[in-house]
């Protein structure tokens, strides 16, 4: 999670805060941001009391739909402490969707390597056991409490791009490293889970959606 301390040292974070909130009161101490309109929490996501505590503090209330997004953050946790997490989320948020962006496939060779030259930076990856597939990413979710939950790998997201952008882009900077950017690609995953107890319609998809 982002501190707010960050926001404050980073002028392209801080600046649209700043400017969108002149008149209003806008609280900051190292570790949270408050203001009638947005709040920022620093928090352990390991220990999910804590976080409710502080959420509820900033007036956080669990019943409107809610939109949850991790990003590269789960893995930094060990499976049980992020099923923890998810089992939390699915219990305390009636309505809500959870988007989840990280790595996937991390048994094949190239993940190996990936975890190694994270290792050699003292960066271990406790919870790299659910990153084995797409299906050990759904089935995190689905065994702690989201009724669906799809995954697709960056590279299925990429191929869904509109075809004349993708080549006015890479027309305007070539891309000599084209098998490393797609095995990059197809070691990133994007992964959404939806609960909505009040039958809001958001758990709505085409059948198969995007094949996954
Ligand atoms: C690769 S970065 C991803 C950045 C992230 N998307 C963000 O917006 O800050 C991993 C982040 O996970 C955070 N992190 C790791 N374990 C955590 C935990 N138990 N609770 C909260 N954040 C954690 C780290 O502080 C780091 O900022």
């Amino acid at each position: 999670m982002l501190l707010p301390s960050s926001h404050r040292s980073k002028p392209p974070l801080s600046k649209p805060i700043m400017e969108s909130h002149s008149g209003d009161s806008l609280l900051i101490d190292s570790h949270s941001l408050d203001s009638s309109r947005y709040s920022l929490v620093g928090a352990d996501l390991r220990f999910s009391s804590d976080l409710e505590e502080k959420l509820k503090k900033h007036n956080l209330d669990t019943h409107l739909p809610t939109l949850l997004i991790a990003e590269c953050v789960l893995v930094y946790m060990t499976p049980q402490q992020s099923a923890n997490l998810l089992k939390w989320a699915a219990s305390t948020f009636p309505v809500a969707m959870f988007i989840n962006y990280e790595q996937v496939n991390m048994t094949d060779r190239f993940g190996q390597i990936m975890i190694e030259n994270l290792q050699r930076r003292q960066c271990n990856l406790a919870g790299v056991e659910v990153c084995r597939s797409l299906d050990s990413q759904k089935e995190r979710l689905l065994l702690n409490g989201w009724e669906t939950a799809h995954a697709i790998d960056m590279m299925k997201v990429y191929s869904f791009l509109p075809q004349a952008d993708v080549k006015r882009i890479e027309g305007l900077e070539f891309l000599d490293e084209k098998e490393l950017f797609e095995q990059l690609m197809q070691h990133y995953c994007i992964c959404w889970a939806s609960k909505d107890s009040s039958n809001l319609g958001i758990l709505v998809f085409p059948e198969n959606f995007y094949g996954s």
